[in-house]
């Protein structure tokens, strides 16, 4: 049997590399685009001494139109895409917001119009649950508003999911648009993990590198919010449950199993945790101290945002099945690796 050929935009990246070893887990082909803007070749290394299979793999920027035309030109048999490349930092997006819009929407067409040209019918998008901004109610169905977005960033993963579709109204593209809630954590063999540039924005990699020595302490941004301990609530997902949850849609697509051309799904655990649940949890899991201080508020950040996974696993099948433990404990497994930690 021919197995499938896919294309992963990004695949080098934090969820695109878990993501390329589950597909390949699954008995798919891939081939991975990506620039290395937020990514580095050694990932090739980790993806293929997990799976044993090396994915074919072409350096190529997906804001250059003639480049991603001539990219399909000499792939004819790409049967479905799942499209990650993009810019996600919140912060820079709001200091560059042309950088975020070219990165996240011109790609995104590029990559559409190249579905139009050459049949390719099956198309998995990296959305966010950022489109919700803060919400009305919790836990977060799929159907709750999208909120005015608060940055740039999440302002492209709105247009995108609009982008998908009309595209998809027009044409016999069939798209799956997953909402991710907070990905953490990494491949438990540690031959992959989250790689953030600079100094981590995200709470997970800060942790990590502050046990590590890297960083001197974590600051939790705002203990006098309206929660139980005053600190943020999110819903933070374990990336190889994520991952798997890729493959899942893509089947789903590939068997045209979908009940609409467009469809979302909310991809998380369901539950909250809050910022020193996580903490209290990585000094438990992982027995390392970690030096932290309470801070002012972080502007922007929301109160509480947790999914209700009710769709995802009904309709999917789909259930993340990974504890916080676990991710912590992979994530530290991981930071330890690339430091030379014993
Ligand atoms: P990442 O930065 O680790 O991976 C993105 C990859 O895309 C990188 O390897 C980068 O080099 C590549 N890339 C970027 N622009 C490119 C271009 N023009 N051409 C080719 N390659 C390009 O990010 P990630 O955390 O793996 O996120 C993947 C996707 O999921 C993104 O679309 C992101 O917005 C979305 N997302 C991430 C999170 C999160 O917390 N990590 C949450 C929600 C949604
Ligand atoms: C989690 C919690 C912080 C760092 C961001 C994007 C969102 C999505 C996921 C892509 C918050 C607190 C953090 C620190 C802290 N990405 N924190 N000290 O803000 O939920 O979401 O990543 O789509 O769009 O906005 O994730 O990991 O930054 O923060 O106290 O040093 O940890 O205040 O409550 P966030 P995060």
């Amino acid at each position: 049997m021919t197995m499938k050929k896919i294309l992963v935009t990004g695949g080098l990246g934090y969820i695109g590399s878990h993501t390329v070893v589950e597909l390949q887990n699954s008995g798919f082909q891939v081939i991975i685009i990506d620039n290395l803007s937020n990514s580095s070749l050694d990932v090739l290394e980790g993806i293929t001494n997990i799976s044993k299979t090396p994915p074919a793999f072409e350096r190529l920027d997906l804001r250059i139109k003639a480049d991603v035309s001539d990219f399909f030109k000499r792939n004819k048999d790409i049967e479905g895409i799942i499209h990650f490349a993009a810019s996600k930092a919140v912060g820079e997006s709001v200091e560059n917001p042309l950088l975020y819009y070219e990165n996240n929407l011109n790609t995104l067409i590029y990559l559409l119009q190249e579905c139009n040209a050459c049949g390719i019918e099956n198309f998995i998008f990296s959305s966010s649950c950022t489109v919700y901004g803060e919400p009305d109610s919790l836990p977060i169905t799929e159907d709750a508003p999208v909120k005015a977005a608060t940055s740039p960033y999440g302002n492209t993963k709105q247009i995108s999911e609009e982008i998908l579709k009309d595209t998809c109204s027009v044409s016999s593209l069939k798209s799956i648009a997953l909402r991710y809630f907070n990905p953490i954590g990494a491949h438990k063999t540690a031959e992959i993990g989250e790689l953030p540039a600079g100094v981590p924005q995200n709470l997970v990699p800060f942790i990590t590198q502050t046990a590590a020595g890297i960083r001197k302490e974590l600051s939790v941004f705002g203990d006098d919010y309206p929660t139980e301990d005053g600190s943020c609530i999110r819903d933070y997902i374990h990336v190889v449950d994520l991952a798997k949850a890729h493959v899942i849609a893509l089947q789903r697509l590939l068997s045209a199993n979908n009940e609409t051309q467009f469809e979302v799904f909310n991809l998380g655990t369901g539950r909250g945790s809050s910022v020193l649940e996580v903490v209290n949890s990585f000094e438990k899991t992982t027995g390392q101290k970690l030096n932290y201080k309470i801070v002012a508020r972080r502007p922007g950040d929301v109160i509480s945002v947790y999914a209700d996974t009710k769709k995802a696993n009904k309709i999917l099948g789909w259930k993340a099945e990974k504890t916080m433990e676990e991710a912590l404990e992979s994530a530290w497994k991981w930071e330890r690796k690339i430091r030379n930690i014993s």
